[in-house]
Formats: structure tokens, C-alpha cells, sequence
């Protein structure tokens, strides 16, 4: 369990990090959503032990992450948001680098090199420089980097940032591939799609405060209105309007009904409704709300401001 305790993290007059609390459990994929200087990159590197906070506490399975009695480093991997390669050497001779400072030597560190390409799908460009690699390959390379030593947490900082759709599916093909295989996950990202398709759990921050946090269903809950439905207005539909003013607030623009249902009205008993007068589902369109319409509602502002 790695457990942030009333972190505060400052830069002067910043306040990157706000009191935040949080507790993240063994074998979680777990996401950090927000818009630049949220605070993510901060969060990462105290989990990482690479800075330390001016208040609170941060402890992986109950030993502090930085300090001389700290956690072992081992444990933990961090995929850092800008590229971290030494862009004059090969792929091979940076993952060894790497790989010597996590500590392998001889055919511990083969092994993990031989994996390491595999799994970066860049085996026939091992003994290219990383300056000739495009920026898909080079996110992909600084990925398995900060996994050669097999770290049971691993920290990944928009890793996909600037890479094309293929490129981006192998990455998030491999960390759900490693989460399915126990790895606990930290991913941030500005986009929500990836925070949807990734993450059990989502959390969203923004000015160093956690706004909200839950599974993807949770998160949409707390939108002050449920599934929102469409349909146009007919005479078919006609017969509808009475029922659905009763359980909601129905809106009429351009020739097309809008219902929001009240908190709590279940999508079946609407669907019940239109069934028992003989409509067919497809007349009508349903939209979920989304996590973007989420963020708007908790800060005011779009995920990709800046
Ligand atoms: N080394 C630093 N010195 C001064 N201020 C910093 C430093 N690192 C971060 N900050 C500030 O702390 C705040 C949070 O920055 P952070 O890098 O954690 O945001 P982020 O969510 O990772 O943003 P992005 O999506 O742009 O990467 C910002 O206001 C930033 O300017
Ligand atoms: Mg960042």
C-alpha cells in the first residue's frame, strides 16, 4: 500500500502539492487527471523519493519513500515526462546504463535487455543511436527503461505524450500487461480517454488538490445530472411527454426532446416506459456524461488548459 499523508509540496511561492491524502493499494492502475501544472510530475517525483515534501508523510508498504531509512529503490520505477536517453549512445548501450544502475550485471542484465526490446517492440534498432529514433520510439525505449529491475510500483508520466495511435496502443498494450501481471500503476495524463480506458481508479487534481477521486462510474455520479437522453419530438413520442415531466425535466429545442431524469431515476424504467407504448429503443439517444464535463463542473476550466 503506498499511502500519501497531508502532502504539501512547495516552490517558492507555489504550492505545487496542497495537503493531499491518499492511499493506493497493491495491484492498482491508478490515474492522475489534470490540466498543466496540476501538480502530477510533483506527485510522482515525492513517490519517487527524488524530491522530498515540505509537510506529510509518503510510505510504500509502511517504510518511508525518502530518507536514509528509506523503502528499497528497487521496488519502484519511474517513467519520467521528459525523455530521460542519452541521445548520442545506442538503445543498447543506454538500456545497459540503466540497467547497471538498477543494479544487474552479466546474464541477469542480458535477460533484461533481450525482454526490455521485445516488449519495446525495437529489436531490429538496438544497436541504432537514440537520436535517430522517432519520438514514438524513444517514449517506448524511456518506458522500458524504468522497468528493467522489475519494480513491483511503477510511476509512468504521460508516457504517451507526442506519440502516434499504433505506438501509444503498445504502450498501453505492455503497462496492461504488466498491471494484469501485479505491477501496481501511477499513470498521469491530461487526456481522459486514457484515464477511461486505462484506470480502475481516477483521480482528478488540479492546483495541487485532489478534486475528486473514484472509479470511472463514481466519478460520473457525482455530475449533477444522470444519463441525459434525446429523442425527437413526433407524434410517436407525443404520448411520453406527461410520464417524463413527472420523473424529470424534459427541455425542447429544434424539433428534439431532452430528458434528464432525476437523480436516481434508473435508465430502465425509462426504457420500461417507452417499451409499454410501443417505441423502439432507437429512437432514442443516450449520452453519458462525461469526465470532461466532470472537470468543467468541479474547476471551471477544460483538462487541456494551460
Ligand atoms: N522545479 C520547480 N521549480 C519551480 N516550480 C516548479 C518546479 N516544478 C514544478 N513547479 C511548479 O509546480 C506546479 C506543479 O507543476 P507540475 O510539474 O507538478 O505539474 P504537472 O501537473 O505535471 O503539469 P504538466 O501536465 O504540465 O506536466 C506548477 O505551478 C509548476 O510551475
Ligand atoms: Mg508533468
Amino acid at each position: 500500500m503506498l499511502a500519501l499523508r497531508h502532502v504539501t509540496k512547495r516552490f517558492g511561492s507555489i504550492t505545487a502539492l496542497d495537503d493531499v491524502s491518499l492511499d493506493i493499494a497493491p495491484g492498482e492502475f491508478f490515474g492522475l487527471l489534470g490540466p498543466n501544472g496540476a501538480g502530477k510530475s510533483t506527485l510522482m517525483s515525492l513517490v519517487a523519493g527524488l524530491r522530498t515534501p515540505e509537510a506529510g508523510t509518503i510510505t510504500l508498504a509502511g517504510q518511508p519513500v525518502a530518507g536514509s531509512a528509506s523503502v528499497d529503490r528497487r521496488n519502484l520505477g519511474l517513467v519520467p515526462q521528459t525523455i530521460a536517453l542519452f541521445p548520442e549512445l545506442t538503445a543498447e548501450e543506454n538500456l545497459s546504463i540503466f540497467g547497471e544502475l538498477q543494479g544487474l550485471r552479466g546474464p541477469a542484465l542480458k535477460a533484461a535487455l533481450d525482454d526490455a526490446f521485445t516488449a519495446a517492440q525495437l529489436e531490429d534498432r538496438r544497436r541504432s543511436l537514440v537520436k535517430t529514433f522517432s519520438g514514438g520510439m524513444q517514449r517506448r525505449l524511456n518506458l522500458v527503461a524504468a522497468l528493467l529491475h522489475r519494480p513491483k510500483f511503477l510511476l509512468c508520466d504521460e508516457p504517451t505524450v507526442g506519440v502516434d495511435p499504433q505506438s501509444r496502443n503498445a504502450i498501453f498494450e505492455h503497462l496492461q500487461q504488466l498491471n494484469r501481471a501485479g505491477i501496481t500503476i501511477i499513470y498521469s495524463t491530461h487526456y481522459m480517454e486514457e484515464a477511461e480506458r486505462l484506470c480502475s481508479r481516477i483521480s482528478i487534481i488540479d492546483h495541487g488538490r485532489i478534486l475528486a477521486l473514484g472509479t470511472l462510474d463514481d466519478l460520473l455520479t457525482r455530475l449533477p445530472f444522470e444519463d441525459e437522453i434525446t429523442f425527437a419530438a413526433t407524434p410517436a413520442t407525443a404520448p411520453l411527454m406527461a410520464q417524463l415531466t413527472a420523473v424529470g425535466e424534459v427541455t425542447t429545442v429544434d424539433g428534439s426532446h431532452r430528458f434528464r431524469p432525476r437523480s436516481g431515476y434508473p435508465l430502465s424504467a425509462f426504457f420500461g416506459l417507452t417499451e409499454s407504448l410501443g417505441l423502439p429503443p432507437r429512437l432514442f439517444v443516450s449520452q453519458r456524461p462525461t469526465l470532461e464535463a466532470l472537470f468543467l463542473h468541479l474547476t471551471g476550466r477544460k483538462l487541456r488548459d494551460a
